[in-house]
């Protein structure tokens, strides 16, 4: 049994194996529509979503499986006390796999630790969301037919993006990528991410303050929320939150073929203008997670198409 707690649990093959089925998948709907029958899914979320959630859930029922779970703590047993060991034992015997989102960085491990079924790391704190890397991974593929050699600059709130932290992790596995990180000093990709991963790979990367003097340079804008939900204090969260707006100005300088990524949802940092741009592929991208989904959990579940 396997658990996908980080986007690290997965090997590059895997990777691979999975962007591949989930290729398939998405050319090939019908083909994947009962091979979950009889199976259940869990979405155990103790922080609001609306992707995440509705995305495994579209994924399990496009699968001819079932979904069972709770959308927030306070509907949940977790708020009269319960422990997220003592819920995932008693979801092992309900379920045959479980996505996990929590407040709480390292929840979904610790979950892992006592549960009969693979449990999935839909989004711990700040930390990790490996299923939105692979959303991302399936978009800058189908973009750009590589993982490789590409120019990726990730712009806005590199400090508590959870969704930052694991694409960079994923992507620092792939040669040629180079990362220009674009944020206000406040909210700097963290030291363990700059030093373990990137430092220690010696990949190129540039951290800059101002989008509009990179912009011209990068393959992939991997835009993102200010992470209100993180901060401690509101003044500090309201003189950043609006640090970096796309617009279809700052568009005009980019390269022709340059794609905008956004995990969503968005706030301000994208202009909806920008949302007509043929390199606006974050609406894409949210699809993309219906699909990476499917094949995650079909790989894990161990079932094939007969
Ligand atoms: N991208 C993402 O995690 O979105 P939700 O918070 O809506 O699930």
């Amino acid at each position: 049994m396997k658990h996908v707690i980080d986007p690290l649990d997965l090997s590059v093959e895997e990777i691979d194996n999975l962007l591949n089925l989930a290729d398939d998948i998405a050319a090939n709907p019908k083909k994947y529509a009962k091979v979950c029958e009889g199976k259940k899914l869990a979405t155990l979320f103790y922080e609001p979503s609306t992707r995440t959630r509705l995305s495994f859930e579209a994924a399990m029922l496009n699968m001819g499986g079932s979904v069972l779970g709770f959308s927030s703590a306070d509907s949940s047993s977790a708020s009269k006390g319960e422990s997220v060991a003592d819920t995932i034992r008693v979801v092992s015997g309900y379920a045959d796999i479980c996505a996990m989102r929590h407040p709480k960085e390292g929840a979904p491990m610790r979950a892992a630790r006592y549960s009969r079924i693979p449990v999935i790391n839909a989004g711990d704190g700040g930390h990790q969301h490996p299923t939105q890397t692979l959303t991302d991974l399936m978009t800058i593929r189908r973009k750009k037919h590589t993982l490789g050699g590409l120019t990726i600059g990730l712009c806005g709130d590199l400090k508590f993006g959870r969704t930052v932290h694991s694409l960079i992790k994923s992507l620092a596995r792939y040669d040629g990528v180079r990362f220009i990180l674009i944020s206000p000093e406040e909210l700097r990709v963290p030291d363990y991410i700059l030093e373990e991963v990137i430092k220690a790979k010696n990949i190129p990367y540039q951290e800059v303050v101002d989008l509009e003097e990179v912009i011209g340079e990068l393959d992939i804008l991997y835009m993102t929320r200010v992470q209100k939900e993180r901060f401690f204090n509101e003044e500090d969260y309201v003189r950043l939150k609006d640090s970096y707006i796309l617009t279809e100005a700052k568009m005009k300088k980019a390269k022709p073929d340059m794609a905008v990524l956004h995990p969503l949802p968005r706030v301000n940092e994208i202009a909806l203008e920008v949302d007509d741009d043929p390199r606006a592929a974050y609406f894409e991208q949210a699809q993309n997670g219906v699909y990476v989904r499917m094949a995650l959990m079909m790989t894990l579940l161990g079932v094939e198409v007969c």
